[in-house]
């Protein structure tokens, strides 16, 4: 909490997300079936641990954290996956290093609704791009910060990038009170 208060302006709230946060998001997407896995903001790593129990001992999964101390402490809380400590701007050459493989599924609990729209525009891409085909990106979306002018130009940006976007209920047992979008990358059919 005194990292997330610290870094305020790159985390975008002053407490880590709940478990019961990280369990609704996670509750329908196929961890078990995907090759690679990816999370971008992990904080002090409590999606990471949910990702970590229910994902297939085969998968390969990348955490991503830009906070040093925030990074540290994810990796002593996640003892067994791979914490990056860099910007998920750079996730291409992220992977490049890491077996080089796209991902299944991208997991973000980034604050998007405080980035400048040129940083939306270049993780957006990150993400799109080393998405497989059929591969699914879910995001964290904050009640409050959604309705600013920056929360709704991400979700115009990502209406734009993905074929298919669907918002889950609001989960109030989380601070800020936060709902979901999943998205899908469907096929291009030429
Ligand atoms: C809302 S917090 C979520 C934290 C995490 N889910 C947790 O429960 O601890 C957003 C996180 O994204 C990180 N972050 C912000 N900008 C980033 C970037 N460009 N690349 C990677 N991580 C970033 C912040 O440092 C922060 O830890």
């Amino acid at each position: 909490m005194v990292e997330s208060l610290k870094n305020y302006k790159t985390s975008g709230t002053i407490v880590p997300c709940s478990k019961y946060a990280a369990q609704f998001a996670l509750k329908n997407v196929d961890l078990k079936n995907a090759k690679t896995i990816v999370e971008l903001g992990c904080g002090t790593g409590v999606f990471t641990k949910v990702i970590e129990k229910k994902k297939n001992q085969r998968t390969r999964f990348i955490a991503i954290e830009i906070n040093e101390e925030l990074a540290k402490e994810a990796q002593k809380n996640n003892p067994n996956t791979k914490i990056v400590q860099d910007s998920a701007e750079n996730l291409s050459q992220i992977l490049k290093e890491n077996e080089n493989e796209k991902a299944d599924i991208i997991i973000s609990t980034l604050p998007w609704a405080i980035f400048e729209k040129e940083l939306q525009i270049k993780i957006l891409n990150e993400v799109y791009s080393n998405l497989e085909e059929n591969g699914e990106f879910i995001t964290i979306s904050y009640i409050i910060t959604n309705r600013l002018k920056k929360g709704k130009s991400f979700y115009t940006l990502l209406k734009s990038k993905f074929n298919k976007v669907k918002k889950t209920r609001f989960v109030v047992k989380n601070l800020p009170p936060s709902f979901f979008y999943y998205c899908k990358k469907l096929p291009i059919n030429l």
